[in-house]
């Protein structure tokens, strides 16, 4: 399994993996990178080099996953990157995924009667996926930043346990669904079920542009499962031991 570390050459790391620029620009990198190093460029711009090399390594690598070395990062770094993530995907991914379906339906001239099917699973999985991020901005990482805020602070507690009296991290852990189930069900109508008289070229532009989205939020989801969670899990056994 290839890894990439802090002394990989940035743009070398692009070359072999173009799908992680997105996830280097969350991180707090931007296009030019020159012949700098990982540790170079974390460095100038003051990001932290192992949770940028361990993030994109989790994204190259559908097998690499070191929950110890994740666990170790603290939870706002974490909601941090997460955070970005989202916003990242409202405000460039989902509306570019739009225009594709737009721009992809509206170049079928004739006998286009999939265009109501896909529109529909299209606002179907947008109306579901903004729920979804909603809840964990509105609800979830709140409660982990307050809980957080105990630690340093004990004289927080008692605020705190008044107002998430019977919150868990539990409820979400079992509620978490996984989004990228959904964007399969999308691609599917596409590739399997269209008459063949949509734009082909659009419809493969729309089709990758998918892919890179279905395995961004699979990546995305492993890191609320398998770093949040966990990491909450721990926090609430500190700050609720005595309760
Ligand atoms: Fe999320
Ligand atoms: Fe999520």
């Amino acid at each position: 399994m290839e890894l990439f570390n802090e002394n990989s050459k940035l743009a070398q790391v692009i070359l072999k993996d173009h799908t992680l620029l997105p996830v280097i620009n969350r991180l707090g990198l931007k296009l030019g990178f020159g012949d700098s190093t990982i540790q170079q460029l974390c460095k100038k711009e003051g990001i932290d080099v192992t949770f940028f090399v361990e993030i994109i390594n989790v994204f190259h690598n559908e097998n690499y996953f070191s929950e110890k070395k994740l666990l170790d990062f603290s939870v706002t770094t974490v909601i941090d990157y997460l955070l970005k993530t989202h916003r990242n995907y409202v405000d460039y991914v989902i509306p570019e995924q739009e225009r594709l379906i737009d721009l992809f339906l509206s170049n079928c001239t004739t006998g286009c009667k999939e265009n109501e099917l896909v529109r529909k699973f299209n606002k179907k999985f947008t109306e579901e996926f903004i729920k979804h991020i909603q809840l964990e901005e509105i609800e979830i990482f709140p409660y982990v930043i307050n809980l957080n805020e105990v630690i340093g602070n004990p004289s927080k507690k008692a605020a705190f346990m008044d107002q998430y009296k019977n919150f868990t991290i539990k409820g979400f852990e079992k509620e978490h669904n996984n989004m990228d189930e959904k964007m399969f069900d999308l691609k599917n109508i596409i590739i399997k079920y269209l008459q063949p008289n949509y734009d082909q070229n659009i419809g493969n532009s729309l089709l990758s542009n998918l892919f890179i989205f279905e395995k961004d939020l699979k990546n995305h989801s492993r890191i609320e499962d398998k770093i949040l969670v966990p990491k909450v899990k721990q926090l609430e056994k500190i700050v609720k031991k005595d309760e």
